[in-house]
């Protein structure tokens, strides 16, 4: 089986780009994923979201957030003001990493050095769209961000500084994994504060 060998160096440009990581093996999460799932948005947005991976949906089909937690996003998004269209979304980690349990994929969290292997098309996406602000959702994101392990009690809706800042928030999943519905809905509360706090940073 050959293994097409990965660039020394960032391509560059968004074609070269995701050309190379749909050939991407910097982990081993490529062999059981569908495809590599690179951002969407516009290529100069103002706005980047980061994600932890994608999901079951969006293995499939190849684009970011269309599944459960996409759905939370995008009804979030609208309460605080923010167009979908002008956002760039994306993820941490660009392969689905799940174990198969019957006909269903249960996800799995990415771990340390998937995150790690995977900042190096983290770095390109922002190093294209040049953000004015990164909403990082949940602690994967936060890592592959910064490289630091956060606990996200202690820096959810905090703008921290640097270039681009970074907003970190609840990613929506843990939203809908919450089991107490009152906890759900201050949390979602929370959720949707942060995200225009987002809008009004790029107003
Ligand atoms: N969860 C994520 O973090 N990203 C997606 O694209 C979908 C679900």
């Amino acid at each position: 089986q050959s293994r097409r060998v990965m660039p020394e160096a960032p391509t560059g440009t968004w074609d070269m780009m995701r050309a190379d990581a749909m050939a991407c093996t910097r982990c081993d999460l490529h062999a059981q994923a569908t495809q590599a799932v690179l951002g969407e948005g516009p290529e100069d947005a103002p706005l980047m979201i980061v994600g932890e991976q994608p999901g079951d949906h969006e293995d499939l089909t190849g684009r970011p957030f269309i599944g459960p937690a996409g759905q939370v996003l995008d009804r979030a998004l609208a309460q605080a003001g923010l167009d979908r269209g002008r956002i760039y979304l994306t993820n941490a980690v660009k392969h689905f990493k799940f174990v198969p349990r019957g006909k269903r994929r249960i996800h799995q969290r990415p771990n340390t050095a998937e995150v790690s292997h995977c900042r190096w098309w983290l770095k390109q996406e922002i190093e294209l769209v040049q953000p004015r602000l990164i909403v990082a959702m949940g602690a994967s994101a936060v890592l592959g961000l910064t490289g630091q392990p956060v606990k996200m009690t202690d820096v959810r809706g905090h703008v921290v500084a640097g270039v681009p800042p970074i907003l970190p928030t609840w990613h929506p999943s843990y939203l809908l994994r919450l089991p107490d519905a009152t906890a759900a809905k201050a949390e979602t509360a929370n959720f949707t504060r942060d995200l225009a706090l987002a809008a009004e940073f790029i107003a």
